[in-house]
């Protein structure tokens, strides 16, 4: 939000005290004189003015998991252990999932409570290529490449999915790169030719990898670096 909406959306603000506020360089976030009213604020933010707090902030957290296969990608399940229950931290029920995983299905997940990160992440606009290994029940032929590269008309949403990249690394095992995030896609993907994946592990999200130093449901913060990613 706009620091200056922030600012006049306060009942003892009117706009022309906001202005006033602002040009004598009264107002701060996180710390910093702001003067552009435009600036953008959070719910992170810590706001100011003079020596007093308008709004305290708070901290936004980015984690990555190692989700192991068997768990839930859900913040409360009343049967299975969900990845939430991975993860050691105190406001933990203010994070949510940013890209879902089958129960089955291991690797990379991120959780956040950053509303605004995730949404760019995982908006289908962005296309963010993600990474799975695959492995399947029957041999993976040849001819997949192209029919990947095709796209698989989905009946249910009525549509095809965009070109995906196929590469093969064993006679039943590929990598696979799709820019969309559609109910069990893989494994429809795989469906298509009658072949059942076996195992599913996604090992990157656009430009971050799953950390090999992670073991199977540990996780780690992400470095300031890698939340600039997105
Ligand atoms: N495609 C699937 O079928 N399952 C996943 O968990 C992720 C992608």
């Amino acid at each position: 939000m706009r620091l200056d909406r922030f600012l006049s959306n306060l009942p003892r603000f009117s706009r022309k005290h906001v202005r006033l506020a602002l040009l004598a360089g009264r107002v701060r976030v996180d710390g910093e004189t702001i003067k552009d009213p435009l600036h953008d604020v959070r719910e992170f933010s810590q706001i100011t003015l003079d020596d007093e707090t308008l709004q305290a902030g708070k901290p936004a957290h980015y984690f990555m998991l190692h989700k192991p296969p068997g768990c839930v990608s859900a913040t409360t399940d009343p049967q299975h252990p969900t990845v939430l229950d991975l993860l050691d931290e105190p406001a933990k029920h203010e994070l949510h999932i940013a890209g879902r995983l089958d129960f089955n299905t291991s690797g990379l997940m991120l959780i956040t409570n950053d509303g605004q990160w995730s949404r760019r992440l995982t908006q289908p606009a962005t296309k963010l290529p993600k990474v799975y290994y695959v492995e399947t029940e029957q041999e993976i032929g040849e001819h997949y490449l192209e029919k990947f590269a095709e796209g698989f008309y989905f009946a249910f949403e009525n549509l095809t999915t965009l070109p995906a990249q196929l590469t093969l690394i064993g006679s039943h095992q590929a990598r696979l790169s799709i820019v969309e995030g559609r109910y069990h896609q893989v494994k429809r993907m795989f469906g298509f030719f009658d072949n059942k994946v076996l195992r599913l592990h996604r090992e990157s999200m656009g430009p971050l990898l799953l950390d090999p130093a992670l073991e199977l449901g540990q996780y780690r913060a992400l470095t300031p670096a890698e939340i600039q990613l997105f």
